[in-house]
């Protein structure tokens, strides 16, 4: 059976879009810009490089055909400066807003750096979409916006307090987003990501995800630290789950899908000393077998305890489709982790 995504992208291939992906260097960017050239579309990138990488570019631009590499523009460019995100948005169909400063550690020790992106540069970018008359504007949204909520699954309409400014900058994002609808009818979707991992996610610094650093870790033969007594639980989603999102979002016209906040996960949950486990035997399949002990350690602030997402509402509006669970998304990233990994300083 065709699913939705399918047949979107064939309806995308038979008609090119124009796409701004900010962020485009990072992780996530950078796997949306290679579907979307895959797709034949033509994409605007705009980034600055404070968390993302050029090598990021060009390995998508090894992924692609010359001819589609062609139709990818790139603007060196900040968020924060309204110059910059009205020159990007001219003439796009659709916004992928995925600039931000992630991390909920990083806005802890520098809220101000995390605000002004987050909230002055997502407010610019939904200025200068509106402005620009762009068809809809679909940004990365984040679980942490849970807060302290304990429930399992998480529900959309159901939040508890932050517990981090950088919880507050993305929920901060939702409200601004709803309130461009009330007052200027410019449309919007908001993709509350639940840990997205997969190619090209840095397992460098102190602010790196979970699965590329034990991954790099594993594969240096480094000891693994784990933040508390690995209980803590994730909803682990693969990025090109997250890609999908964010394409059924983009071209969905449908106003009963449009103007909402979606979660974006498999709906699974996993412990972290279940995430080593996993990794570890992924590993081994591959001929990497790491043999150090693991070492638990504080928790850290800031960190919700468990996380699962309800993904029906996502489900049922968009018709997206977890293709990939942890373990087929661990399974797909490994030869990338393999190749890209070995050497990293983690
Ligand atoms: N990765 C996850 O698990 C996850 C979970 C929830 C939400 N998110 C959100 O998804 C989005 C993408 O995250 P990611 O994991 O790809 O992170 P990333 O750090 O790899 O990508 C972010 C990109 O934004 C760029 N950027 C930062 N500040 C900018 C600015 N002022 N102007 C222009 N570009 C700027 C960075 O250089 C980087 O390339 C972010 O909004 C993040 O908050 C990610």
């Amino acid at each position: 059976m065709t699913t939705a995504y399918q047949a979107q992208c064939e309806q995308l291939q038979q008609q090119a879009k124009t796409w701004l992906i900010t962020g485009v260097a990072g992780f996530i960017g950078s796997n949306l810009l290679e579907k979307l050239l895959k797709l034949d579309q033509i994409v605007v990138g705009l980034d600055n490089f404070a968390t993302g990488f050029q090598h990021n570019l060009d390995q998508v631009r090894q992924a692609v055909t010359p001819t589609q590499w062609q139709r990818f523009s790139f603007i060196q460019g900040d968020i924060c400066c309204l110059a910059d995100c009205e020159e990007a948005c001219t003439g796009v169909d659709y916004v992928l807003h995925q600039a931000a400063l992630g991390s909920v550690p990083r806005s802890i020790e520098n809220p101000i750096a995390t605000n002004a992106t987050n909230i002055d540069g997502f407010l610019n970018m939904l200025v200068a979409a509106k402005n620009a008359q762009v068809k809809n504007f679909v940004y990365a949204a984040s679980s942490s916006t849970y807060g302290d909520h304990a429930a399992l699954p998480k529900q959309e309409d159901v939040i508890g307090n932050p517990l981090s400014p950088y919880a507050v900058t993305k929920y901060v994002n939702e409200l601004y987003a709803s309130v461009f609808k009330r007052s200027y009818d410019f449309n919007s979707v908001g993709l509350r990501y639940f840990n997205v991992f997969g190619p090209r996610q840095t397992p460098e610094g102190a602010y790196a995800a979970v699965i590329p650093k034990w991954t790099a870790a594993m594969i240096a033969q480094h000891t693994l630290f784990i933040n508390g007594d690995g209980e803590t639980s994730r909803d682990f989603n693969f990025v090109d789950n997250a890609v999908q999102a964010n394409i059924l979002a983009a071209c969905s016209t449908d106003p009963n899908a449009l103007n909402q906040i979606y979660n974006v996960a498999v709906g699974g949950r996993t412990t972290l000393n279940e995430l080593v486990e996993l990794l570890k035997q992924t590993l081994a399949k591959h001929g990497v077998n790491h043999a150090h002990a693991v070492v638990y350690r504080d928790f850290r602030a800031g960190d919700v305890k468990h996380s699962q997402a309800d993904i029906s509402k996502i489900q049922q509006r968009l018709g997206y489709v977890a293709e990939f669970d942890l373990a087929q998304g661990i399974e797909r990233a490994m030869p990338w982790y393999i190749s890209h990994l070995q050497g990293s300083s983690t």
